[in-house]
């Protein structure tokens, strides 16, 4: 078993970064000193494109959590498997975000995955805040597509880039 852990991952599609991942983000850097957030090329949870590139998802990402204060967590993307990116960069844990008990089977199964694919690789799960316990980049999506002002959601970059997005459309 390894040393203690002193660098987590925060993974995920981010498609696009909400004020609920900040939130995470916030609690895992109270946790340990070393974050960084893992954007997944990912193809979403129902195997369909996602809206926003791989790069802009990171882009998106980085610039809010500057705009929140988060300037010490780093941003990267990844193509392969989690578990690699850990073991490259130095991560001991992952840790994400838990909003209700729906989300809790999907996160146990990825858990048990990582887990047969490297043991030693924790999975460590925060609670979300009440506040966001209903947001999601999906809700978030479908709110911009029809014109919805989302500001309350996300930062005000990813505000800008989903309205630029679905004028697009
Ligand atoms: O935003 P999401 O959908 O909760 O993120 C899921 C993500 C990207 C963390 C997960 O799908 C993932 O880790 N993908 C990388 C491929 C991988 O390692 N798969 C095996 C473990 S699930």
């Amino acid at each position: 078993m390894p040393d203690s852990i002193t660098h987590v991952l925060v993974p995920g599609t981010f498609d696009p970064i909400t004020y609920g991942h900040v939130d995470v983000v916030r609690r895992a850097r109270r946790i340990c000193p070393q974050v960084t957030v893992a954007v997944a090329e990912s193809l979403g949870k129902n195997g369909v494109g996602t809206t926003f590139s791989l790069d802009e998802r990171v882009s998106l990402a980085r610039e809010a959590l500057l705009c929140e204060g988060l300037d010490d967590v780093q941003v990267l993307p990844f193509t392969g498997l989690l578990v690699d990116l850990a073991r490259e960069v130095g991560a001991g844990a992952v840790v994400k975000g838990l909003r209700a008990m729906t989300d809790f089977e999907y996160e146990l199964q990825q858990a048990d995955l990582n887990y047969r694919l490297d043991a030693d690789l924790e999975s460590i799960f925060v609670m979300s805040s009440p506040q966001y316990g209903y947001l999601s980049s999906s809700v978030v999506r479908q709110i911009a597509s029809f014109g919805g002002d989302v500001s309350e959601f996300v930062t005000p970059n990813v505000d800008a880039a989903l309205k630029e997005r679905f004028k697009e459309r």
